[in-house]
Formats: structure tokens, C-alpha cells, sequence
């Protein structure tokens, strides 16, 4: 059976969202709507909308007993597994995309590189069209932690001069661009980057149906690295040991 989708937000991420899901959309709504319908209408809602907008959504998916992807950043609901305990399925994504989920492995394992080697310096850069409300962009906060998870002495990141616990995060917001994310590694004599580049928004409109596919049915909160572990971690075993 097909997926019926609900979405708030009728913006740029929701429009591409709306134009993948065709004729699972069972309703989209904006600013100022709330959908009538709940969970027999839609089989999971997608929240594309704006940061303030989040928790709302969310009372209004506990109360219909609709399932939730997040895939709006910039939010923070503290205690929400409480909220949710188990009552629907809640996945939360900074970024839908798979290869940023694989990216973030990456970003570990060159935490890790660093933290061998002191003189090892690591960095983040992003990029984003100049709309953009949020900055850092969820994207690049995700990254961050998931370097810092393998580089202890870098504890916090920050815009301005890093402290030596503090990770250099570097933000630019202009022109057109969908999402640009380097990590990064400044040595004395050489420099190591990965940078991902989305040039649509498809990954993103693709992967946040592959999550609500994947949502379904499951209680509790999640997030795209649940979906990422099944189908990623695999790929990093090397002759037969992790
Ligand atoms: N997870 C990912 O992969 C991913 C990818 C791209 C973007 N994002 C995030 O997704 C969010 C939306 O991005 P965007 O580029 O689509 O922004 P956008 O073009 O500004 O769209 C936001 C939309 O939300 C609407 N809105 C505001 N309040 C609402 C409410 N209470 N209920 C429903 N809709 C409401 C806005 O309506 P008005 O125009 O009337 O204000 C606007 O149409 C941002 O947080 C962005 O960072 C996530």
C-alpha cells in the first residue's frame, strides 16, 4: 500500500517534498493552517516548515497519533522522547541525505585521525543560499558533533578564533547555493578535505520519503542516522573486521 503523506511547509524544501511524494500527498498545509485531518488521512506528516512551527506540529501529530519526520532545523524541544514516549514514531533530520548520513562516519574517523596527532587541525566549512534563516545550519552542527565524537579535545565548535578545545566552524550564506559542507583536517604540510554538495533539493525530498517509509511502524524518536546505521555501517568493514 501506498504511504499517504502530510506536509507543513509549503516553501522550498515542501514544494520539492510535494513534487517527489505526487500522488501519496494527501494534504500540504502553510503558515496559519492546520490540517483537519489526522492519522486516517496521512500515515506520516513531514514538517518543512520554520523552527518555531516544530512543536506545535508535534502536539498536533501526538494528538491525531500521525507519525512525524522533522526534517525543519534550528528547533530544540527539550524531554521529547518523554513527549512522545512511545505514543507515534518521531524521526528528526538535520539533512535527508544519505551521503551526508555516510559523511558523518567520515567525519568521526577523521576526529579520530586528529586526535592521534595534535598538530592535526580540524575544520568545518558550510555554505548556503542567502535566505537561509538558520546559522550555523543543522547540517553543520550535526557534522561537528560527530568530528568532536573522535576528537576529544575539541569539546565545542565556534565562529569566531577557536580556543584550543573549540572547533573553527566557518559559515557562508550567499547567492543560490542548496548546501555545501567541507570537513576538514589543516596538518603543517598537508590538508585533508571531504565536502559534499547537493545541486537540488531531490536528495533531500527523496530521503525525507525514504524516512517517513522507514518511520512508519516503529515507536519512539529517531533520527536519519537509525535509518543510515542498517545500510552504512557495513561499509566500513575491512577484510572481514570492523
Ligand atoms: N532536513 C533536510 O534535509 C533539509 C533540507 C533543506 C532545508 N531544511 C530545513 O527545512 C526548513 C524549511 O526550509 P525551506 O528552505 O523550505 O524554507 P522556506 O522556503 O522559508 O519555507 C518555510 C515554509 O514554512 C512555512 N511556514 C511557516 N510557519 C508555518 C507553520 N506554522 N506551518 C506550516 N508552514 C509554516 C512558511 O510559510 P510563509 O512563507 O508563509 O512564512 C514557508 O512556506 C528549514 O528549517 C531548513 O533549514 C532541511
Amino acid at each position: 500500500m501506498t504511504l499517504r503523506i502530510g506536509l507543513f511547509g509549503r516553501g522550498r524544501l515542501g514544494s520539492a517534498i510535494a513534487a517527489e511524494a505526487a500522488e501519496s500527498l494527501a494534504w500540504q498545509v502553510g503558515r496559519g493552517d492546520t490540517p483537519e485531518a489526522g492519522a486516517d488521512v496521512a500515515d506520516v506528516a513531514i514538517d518543512a516548515s520554520v523552527a518555531e512551527a516544530v512543536e506545535a506540529h508535534l502536539d498536533w501529530a501526538l494528538s491525531t497519533g500521525t507519525d512525524l519526520v522533522i526534517g525543519t532545523t534550528g528547533w530544540s524541544l527539550p524531554g521529547l522522547e518523554a513527549r512522545v514516549a512511545g505514543r507515534i514514531g518521531v524521526l528528526s533530520a538535520s539533512n535527508f541525505s544519505l551521503s551526508v548520513a555516510l559523511m558523518a562516519r567520515f567525519a568521526t574517523v577523521l576526529g579520530r585521525f586528529a586526535a592521534l596527532e595534535p598538530a592535526r587541525d580540524p575544520y568545518l566549512v558550510e555554505h548556503h543560499h542567502r535566505l537561509k534563516v538558520d546559522a550555523p545550519s543543522g547540517t553543520a552542527k550535526t557534522l561537528a558533533a560527530a568530528l568532536m565524537a573522535g576528537c576529544p579535545r575539541k569539546t565545542e565548535w565556534t565562529l569566531g578564533t577557536p580556543a584550543p578545545h573549540q572547533l573553527s566552524l566557518g559559515v557562508i550564506r550567499a547567492g543560490a547555493e542548496f548546501g555545501t559542507h567541507t570537513v576538514g583536517l589543516d596538518a603543517p604540510a598537508e590538508v585533508l578535505e571531504l565536502t559534499h554538495r547537493a545541486r537540488s533539493r531531490a536528495p533531500f525530498a527523496q530521503g525525507a520519503l525514504a524516512a517517513a517509509r522507514w518511520l512508519h511502524g516503529r515507536k519512539g524518536v529517531f533520527t536519519m542516522d537509525d535509518l543510515a546505521a542498517d545500510l552504512l555501517d557495513p561499509l566500513f568493514v575491512f577484510g572481514g573486521r570492523p
